[in-house]
C-alpha cells in the first residue's frame, strides 16, 4: 500500500518512514528540505535497504500539491508531519507559521477528500494542554489557550480536521499528540538534525557534550517539582514512529470508534531536566557542563501523558527507556560529528 509522508525527511518523519518500510508499505515522501537534509534519504535507504520515492515539493504551493495528488491518486493514507516547529520563531513570525502550518494542512486535506481511501494522521502536540490542571494528562483534559502561534496552529489544525471529518463521513483521521520525542535510530543512520542552535533539551545536551556549545542552561530550579526543574515526558522517537504505523493500520482497517480520534503519545512518566542530565551522564560516562539560570517565560511546570487510551484502544505502548533514548541520541551526535 502506498503511503504519503509529508515532512518525511525530518526528525520524526524519517523514523516513521523506516518503520513503514519495515512493515512493507510503499512510501512516498514530500519535503521541501526547509528543516532537513537530502542525506536523510541515504540514512533511511541504508537502514531499510529500500529507497523511498522522494519529491522535493513545497506544500505551500497549492498547484504543486494538486499535481502531486493527480499523479498519485492511489495513496492509501497520508501522515502529515510537515510544519514549522520552533516556538520562539513562531512568536516573531506568526504569519509564516500560520501559512506553513495551516495552509499546507488545508491543501493536503482538500486533496485527500478526493481520494478513494481517505486516511489521515496529523502531528499534534501536548502543547495543546498548556499547564494541565491534572497530571498525568488524559486526552479529555481541556485544550488551553495557546501560548504561542506555533501551539495555536496545532489547536486550529485539530479543529480543521474535526470540522472536515464531520461533513466527510468517509474521511478517517487521527491526531497524535506527541509529548517530547527524543533520541535517534539505534543504527545511528538517522536522528535529530537541528539547524542552528537547538531549541530542545536533548540536542542541546549532546551538542554541549561534544563541544559545539559551551554550556547548557537549565531554566529555573525553583519550580514546585521534587528537584525544582521542569518535568516533561521524554519518549524515544522510534516508539513515536511505531505508533504511526499502528494508527495507520487502524485507519486503513476502519477500526476507529469515530472518524476523528485523538491519542497521546508519551511514556506516562515525567522526568525532570536534572534527571535527563543524570541519564545522559550515566549512559555517556561523561560529566555535562551546565548551570542553573533564571526561569524562561512560557515554560509549563510539568507535563506528562496518561497513556491508557493509546495503550488500550490503539494497542501501542513504548518499548524504550529514557536511558535507551539518551544513549541513542549520544551515539548519533558522535557519529555526525565524526
Ligand atoms: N519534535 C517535537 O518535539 C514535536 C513535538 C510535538 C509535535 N511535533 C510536530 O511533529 C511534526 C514533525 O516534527 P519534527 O520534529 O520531525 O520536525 P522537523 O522540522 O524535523 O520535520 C518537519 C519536516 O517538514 C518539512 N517541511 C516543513 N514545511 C514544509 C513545507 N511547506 N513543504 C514541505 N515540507 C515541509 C521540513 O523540511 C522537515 O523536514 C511537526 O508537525 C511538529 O510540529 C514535533
Amino acid at each position: 500500500m502506498k503511503v504519503l509522508v509529508t515532512g518525511g525527511l525530518g526528525f520524526i518523519g524519517s523514523h516513521t518512514v523506516v518503520e513503514l518500510q519495515n512493515k512493507g508499505f510503499e512510501v512516498v515522501i514530500i519535503d521541501n528540505l526547509s528543516n532537513s537534509s537530502i542525506e536523510v534519504l541515504d540514512g533511511i535507504t541504508k537502514i531499510t535497504k529500500k529507497k523511498p520515492h522522494f519529491e522535493k515539493l513545497d506544500l505551500k504551493d497549492r498547484l504543486s500539491v494538486n499535481q502531486f495528488f493527480n499523479k498519485h491518486n492511489d495513496i492509501a493514507g497520508v501522515i502529515h508531519f510537515a510544519a514549522s516547529k520552533a516556538v520562539g520563531e513562531s512568536v516573531k513570525e506568526p504569519l509564516m507559521y500560520y501559512e506553513n502550518n495551516i495552509n499546507t494542512l488545508v491543501y493536503v486535506l482538500q486533496q485527500i477528500c478526493q481520494l478513494e481511501s481517505k486516511n489521515f494522521i496529523f502531528s499534534s502536540s501536548c502543547t495543546v494542554y498548556g499547564q494541565a490542571d491534572e497530571l498525568p494528562i488524559t486526552e479529555s483534559a481541556p485544550v488551553k489557550p495557546a501560548e504561542s502561534p506555533y501551539g495555536n496552529t496545532k489547536q486550529i489544525g485539530e479543529e480543521i480536521i474535526r470540522d472536515t471529518c464531520k461533513v466527510n463521513e468517509d474521511l478517517n483521521a487521527i491526531a497524535l499528540r506527541y509529548f517530547n520525542p527524543i533520541g535517534a535510530h539505534p543504527s545511528s543512520d538517522i536522528g535529530e538534525l537541528p539547524i542552528g542552535v537547538p531549541q530542545n533539551l536533548v540536542p542541546y545536551i549532546t551538542q554541549t557534550a561534544i563541544g559545539l556549545r559551551d554550556q547548557l542552561s537549565v531554566f529555573g530550579d525553583d519550580y514546585p517539582t521534587p528537584d525544582g526543574t521542569c518535568i516533561r515526558d521524554y519518549i524515544h522517537v522510534v516508539d513515536v514512529a511505531k505508533a504511526h504505523v499502528i494508527a495507520l493500520e487502524r485507519l486503513i482497517e476502519n477500526k476507529g470508534d469515530s472518524n476523528f480520534e485523538v491519542f497521546n503519545l508519551g511514556t506516562g512518566k515525567g522526568s525532570s531536566v536534572l534527571e535527563v542530565i543524570q541519564s545522559f551522564e550515566k549512559v555517556s560516562g561523561q560529566k555535562l557542563n551546565y548551570k542553573i539560570v533564571d526561569r524562561r517565560e512560557g515554560d509549563v511546570i510539568a507535563a506528562y501523558a496518561d497513556t491508557t487510551h493509546a495503550n488500550d484502544v490503539l494497542g501501542w505502548k513504548t518499548e524504550s527507556t529514557l536511558d535507551d533514548a539518551m544513549a541513542s541520541a549520544w551515539n548519533w551526535e558522535k557519529k555526525i560529528r565524526n
